[in-house]
């Protein structure tokens, strides 16, 4: 039998698409109103990118999705469970991998301490050893020569795909960037798309991006864009128009 005799609709294999929903979310800092009704899914296996001008209030999103924030209304729905109010650590151990604007490496602490503090987001016994998996340095080289460096030693890409790979150690189903390329390098952006790419391809988990940087953004499926706190757009990345790339993107 070929591959596409036996291909059967994602629907049919799977009752439920859908990795994560966001729904009619309303979000305050003290009286500003920052989020404003904002709905959005994610499908497994999908690259979604959030854009939006600076200071419409993506990174409110995604740490109210993380649980650092706390909604005045609206639902957070991930894998069919409502997580709404959920602690940080517990959507960490259900499966969300957050890396936050500006990485937040820890600067003091060596490479190899920093990635395993990610192995804090798998349940409580399972999979943990010290170990790091092989996988994590076929993604990010650069890493595995660099494990007693201290993790301020690093560039700004370095720290990144550090990062990024310790989200990774957590084994999330849904890896949440966000502007990861922001004040990194050409070169070493593309790098992280690649690798960004290959997770999807490899693990099958979904990707919530934030991202401005144009070449980025065409590598999701799917995007949403922001303004004022609201969703104002949507659809297909290789359907971005010239206008659509004006108005949300920062080029
Ligand atoms: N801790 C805070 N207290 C009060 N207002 C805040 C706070 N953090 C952010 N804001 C305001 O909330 C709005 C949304 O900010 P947010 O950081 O979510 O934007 P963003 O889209 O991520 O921007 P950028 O592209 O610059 O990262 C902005 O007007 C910002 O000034
Ligand atoms: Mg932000």
């Amino acid at each position: 039998m070929t591959q596409i005799d036996t291909a059967k609709p994602i629907a049919e294999s799977d009752p439920n698409p859908l990795m994560l929903q966001i729904q009619g979310l309303n979000v305050y800092y003290g009286e500003s109103h920052i989020l404003r009704n904002v709905d959005f899914n994610v499908n497994k296996g999908k690259m979604i990118c959030l854009i939006g001008r600076n200071g419409v209030g993506k990174t409110t999103m995604l740490k109210t999705l993380t649980g650092l924030l706390k909604p005045r209304s609206g639902r957070i729905i991930f894998r069919d469970r409502d997580i709404t109010d959920l602690p940080s650590h517990k959507r960490a151990r259900l499966g969300i991998g957050y890396v936050p604007q500006g990485r937040e490496v820890i600067p003091r602490v060596t490479v190899r301490e920093n990635l395993l503090l990610g192995l804090e987001a798998l349940p409580e016994g399972r999979g943990r050893s010290s170990e790091i998996p092989e996988e994590i340095f076929e993604l990010f080289p650069v890493l595995k020569t660099m494990l007693s460096r201290m993790g301020g030693d690093l560039s700004g890409g370095q720290q990144q795909q550090l990062a990024i790979a310790r989200a990774l150690m957590g084994k999330p189903q849904l890896l949440v960037l966000d502007e990861p390329t922001e004040g990194i390098q050409p070169s070493i952006i593309l790098e992280i798309e690649a690798a960004v790419r290959r997770i999807i391809e490899a693990t099958g988990i979904s990707v919530l991006l934030v991202e401005q940087h144009l070449h980025f953004v065409r590598q999701a499926d799917y995007y949403y864009a922001m303004q004022k706190g609201g969703i104002v757009a949507s659809g297909e990345t290789s359907e971005l128009s010239q206008e659509v790339i004006q108005r949300f993107l920062a080029v």
